[in-house]
């Protein structure tokens, strides 16, 4: 209640995430996709309201959530979320992409059911829109940059990794995501991450997803104030 009447260091502070997984049909009934639920995502935007942020969420396919407070905006497919985001990307203070965004999607999507009997020889892939390095993209150099946060889901050298993105999508910071490690990534209700700043800090941070979400943002909350460059 404090934060909802002006007290938390996120009031006036509008955060825009990306939640869940994407859904990359290849005919009505079928799709690519991954295991994410959006817990972390939906936890992050609650501790991010929870410290008085305005806070949207464009949420991939995650079945019923509790949408209390959050303004939601759902979305199936990559291209549907970097509409979404790149519409709003300006606006905001900060933006973090906590999604599970499919990679690749099928080139063509049948506009009827295949039927079993016509199964494909193979399935052409194509890549999706990359919704962070473009947005990352859509706001270099503009005078009131958001605060950039990525997530790396990686299951071998996962710090290695998670640097190479920081670096590549131009981020104030990435969380770096163990998949393989028990109680942390898919669906579970803990984590255990790895912060990385774009200022060289690293940060392990281990609980419950709301636990590591309010860890994640009291770490980051400096970058707010200091001039993004
Ligand atoms: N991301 C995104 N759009 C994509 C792919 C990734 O916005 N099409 C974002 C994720 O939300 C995450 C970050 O980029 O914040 C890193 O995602 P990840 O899948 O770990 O890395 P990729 O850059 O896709 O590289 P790879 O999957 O090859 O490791
Ligand atoms: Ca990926």
């Amino acid at each position: 209640a404090a934060a909802r009447l002006g007290g938390g260091p996120l009031t006036g502070r509008r955060v825009l995430l990306t939640a869940g997984p994407t859904r990359e049909f290849l005919d009505p009934v079928r799709f690519i996709s991954n295991p994410s639920t959006g817990k972390m995502g939906l936890a992050l935007a609650e501790a991010a309201r929870a410290l008085g942020a305005q806070v949207t969420v464009v949420l991939g396919p995650v079945g019923a959530v509790d949408r209390n407070g959050l303004e939601v905006v759902d979305v199936v497919s990559a291209e549907d979320m970097a509409r979404e985001v790149l519409s709003r990307v300006e606006a905001v203070d900060w933006f973090i992409a906590s999604a599970a965004v499919s990679d690749w999607r099928p080139e063509k999507r049948a506009p009827q059911k295949v039927k079993k009997g016509e199964e494909p020889e193979s399935l052409r892939l194509v890549r999706t829109p990359d919704v962070l390095a473009e947005a990352s993209r859509k706001v270099a150099g503009a005078p009131k940059r958001p605060v950039l946060v990525g997530f790396a889901a990686e299951t071998e050298r996962v710090l290695e990794h998670a640097q190479g993105k920081l670096e590549r999508k131009g981020l104030d910071a990435i969380v770096a995501n163990d998949v393989t490690v028990p109680g942390a990534g898919f669906g579970t209700d803990t984590n255990r991450v790895s912060v990385l700043t774009r200022t060289g800090l690293r940060q392990d941070l281990t609980g419950t997803k709301r636990e590591v979400a309010r860890g994640i943002l009291e770490l980051l909350l400096p970058l707010a104030s200091e001039p993004s460059g």
